[in-house]
């Protein structure tokens, strides 16, 4: 196998990891955790998400918790937009990335954005144009690419197909989200095969579950692939409120002692992102 010699590593744990506990997290809490994130190394955290609060009320406060981060030289706090008014919301306090997202299964997106895959590209088009306009970069996700929680298995076509949609509307890269874990190395053979069709490799992002404890073999077969951005959360939390048994993002720990092993640059603090981990657990 060859892998990339480095991989960046996308930090969702304040967005992914956060959206979905039960318990309420403060603004402070959640600045004082980026501040640990970006202490261990992390160049790229997801901040937030400007979505509605009464489908996603611990994502409510974002706006507060962006205002409030450090923005240096070199640190990108990317925030998920489902429409205008979250882009708008987003573009008022000043954000710089955003991130779209939808999904390879018509029941899935549904379920999460309350439209088929088709408005939500109707959605997205005022989003992009207004992005563009304000040189702000936007990041496309698609869910479920390894299989949805209400349709079960997803064809790798239609993977390809929506993540080629994203890249043609102006997305700088795709996160391919396995969002209830459920990918094997085999699917995720198939499912890159094929998307690797439709879009350059170096335009993906493994966005990968942990659910049943698969995660780091899939990601294993994405590096091979030569995918060089992974989405991780800290600790190994989060889940998304509308995927029936999405259980954690893999951690961040766990992928950092994967490319150690595979001798690929992070440019991460292993010590301190459990720190950081430590740190948000004490609260949950
Ligand atoms: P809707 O109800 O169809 O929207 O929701 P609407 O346009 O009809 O508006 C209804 C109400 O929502 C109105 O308020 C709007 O103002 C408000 P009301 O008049 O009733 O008081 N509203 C908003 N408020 C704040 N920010 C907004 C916004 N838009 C409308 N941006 C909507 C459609 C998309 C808004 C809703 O379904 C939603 O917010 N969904 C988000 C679901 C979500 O955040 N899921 C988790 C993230 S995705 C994920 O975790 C997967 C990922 O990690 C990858 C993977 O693992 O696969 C990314
Ligand atoms: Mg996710």
């Amino acid at each position: 196998m060859s892998y990339p010699s480095f991989v960046e590593i996308v930090e969702v744990g304040p967005r992914d990891g956060l959206q979905n506990e039960k318990t309420p997290v403060d603004v402070a809490t959640k600045v004082e955790f980026i501040r640990l994130l970006r202490h261990a190394g992390l160049k790229v955290i997801e901040a937030g998400a400007f979505v509605s609060p009464k489908w996603v009320p611990q994502m409510a406060d974002s706006a507060a918790v962006y205002a409030a981060l450090p923005k240096d030289e070199g640190m990108r706090y990317p925030v998920l937009v489902p429409n205008m008014q979250g882009m708008q919301a987003a573009m008022a306090v000043g954000v710089r990335e955003v991130a779209i997202f939808t999904a390879a299964s018509e029941s899935f997106t549904q379920k999460n954005i309350n439209c088929t895959i088709d408005e939500s590209f109707v959605r997205f088009a005022p989003v992009m144009d207004l992005a563009r306009a304000h040189d702000v970069r936007v990041r496309g996700y698609v869910s479920c690419v390894l299989g949805c929680p209400y349709e079960g298995a997803v064809a790798p076509d239609a993977v390809a197909e929506v993540a080629e949609r994203l890249i043609k509307i102006g997305c700088f890269e795709i996160s391919l989200g396995d969002t209830i874990g459920i990918g094997t190395p085999e699917t995720t053979q198939a499912m890159l095969v094929a998307v690797k069709k439709a879009v350059p490799v170096s335009q993906l992002a493994a966005h990968f579950h942990d659910t049943y404890g698969r995660a780091l073999d899939n990601l294993r077969i994405a590096l091979d692939h030569g995918i060089a951005v992974i989405d991780v959360a800290a600790g190994g939390l989060g889940g998304c409120p509308y995927a029936p048994g999405a259980l954690g993002n893999v951690a961040t720990e766990k992928v950092v002692a994967l490319l150690d092993s595979l001798g690929v640059q992070h440019g991460i603090n292993a010590q301190d992102v459990a720190k950081a981990a430590n740190y948000i657990r004490g609260y949950l």
